[in-house]
């Protein structure tokens, strides 16, 4: 059996309480319930207020987790923050994160890995501590999806929502822990899915706001073929590398986009659908935040515990995609 080198020792998250239906949408966009539910299995999703900052909801979901494991915001030596919304373009959301909770001796840094942001942070987590400069690492994946998306623009705006998930990552003591990781990126596949003005290229002008191309624009259908080969080929390495078989994951956590990509990414994967978790009908895409907000879920439901082999995939912006296998 391989032996584990860190664990993930607590989950925590945080959802705002505002909810977003479809029937609202079909009030703002040329749209209808119908074609929501069916071409993506979202129903609603949480929007955060104006006043609600990237760092609040990552600093709440971070504060659970810190309790649960028992740690003092002292302790963390490395602090990584996965978001593709920033609350500012300098510094770095994990600093804000940082002086909010006290991490005073932490390193602090955001990474830029958009969907699969929770998996690059995990596998980071992991080498650090392999390393053995550090021995506890707070991961935060935090997400304000509405303030990045084009809310004209019917073919995106549907599918995201907001929110917030965190770990505390530490050296395992056992078998449980990160017993694969398997994260990739094509950058040659970078503009189907974008923000392509406000940066260094494009800085932020009356044209950059006329065109709106400061908000997300993403090519839907190619994405969508590309994230399933690409989950579908990482959950099977992922399952190999850890020494499973397919019937040996008790549960597949997801990228939550859309139920028909984690309904084809499980049957490639060889994962009967009563063991994938599911929460896109009621989040829509929270980018990074999907997949540690839906392992804490899923530890607060009983469906998994001590012991449990969870396979973790996910795919995004890059494109980047990867998976973890990790007994919980
Ligand atoms: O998390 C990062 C990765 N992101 C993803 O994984 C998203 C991947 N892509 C998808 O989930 C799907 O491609 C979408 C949900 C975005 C779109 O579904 P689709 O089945 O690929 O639809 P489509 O883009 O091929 O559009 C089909 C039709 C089009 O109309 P025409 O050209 O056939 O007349 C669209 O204009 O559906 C239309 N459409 C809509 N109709 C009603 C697009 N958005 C909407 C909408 N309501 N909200």
């Amino acid at each position: 059996m391989t032996r584990p080198i860190s664990e993930v020792a607590s989950t925590g998250r945080f959802l705002p309480d505002r909810v977003l239906t479809n029937e609202d949408w079909t009030r703002m966009v040329d749209t209808t319930e119908q074609w929501i539910v069916e071409r993506t299995g979202i129903h609603e999703r949480r929007v955060a207020s104006s006043c609600t900052s990237v760092c609040d909801m990552g600093v709440a979901a971070a504060e659970q987790a810190l309790e649960r494991a028992g740690v003092g915001a002292g302790d963390v030596d490395l602090l990584l923050v996965s978001t593709a919304t920033p609350d500012r373009l300098l510094p770095s959301t994990a600093c804000d994160i940082q002086a909010r909770l006290g991490a005073n001796k932490a390193a602090a840094m955001d990474i830029s890995a958009a969907c699969t942001g929770y998996l690059y942070i995990l596998a980071l987590a992991e080498g650090y501590i392999a390393s053995g400069m550090g021995e506890v690492v707070l991961v935060v994946s935090t997400e304000k999806m509405t303030s990045i998306m084009d809310w004209e623009d019917r073919s995106t705006a549907v599918l995201f929502g907001d929110g917030a998930g965190a770990s505390v990552i530490r050296r395992a003591t056992g078998d449980r822990g990160i017993l694969a990781n398997d994260i990739r990126s094509d950058g040659k596949l970078a503009d189907l899915l974008q923000r392509p003005g406000g940066g260094a290229l494009r800085p932020f002008d009356d044209s950059v706001l006329a065109d709106r191309s400061h908000l997300l624009l993403m090519e839907g259908r190619e994405v969508f073929k590309n994230a399933v080969r690409a989950m579908s080929r990482s959950s099977r390495l992922a399952i190999r590398q850890a020494g499973w078989t397919a019937d040996e994951v008790d549960l597949l956590i997801p990228h939550q986009a859309n139920i028909r990509i984690i309904e084809a990414t499980a049957r490639y994967a060889r994962v009967p659908m009563e063991k994938v978790y599911v929460n896109v009908h009621r989040y829509g895409n929270i980018s990074s935040a999907t997949v540690p907000v839906a392992l804490d879920e899923a530890l607060e439901q009983g469906r998994i515990g001590p012991g449990s082999n969870v396979l973790l995939v996910a795919f995004g912006a890059g494109l980047t995609w990867g998976a973890t296998a990790l007994r919980v």
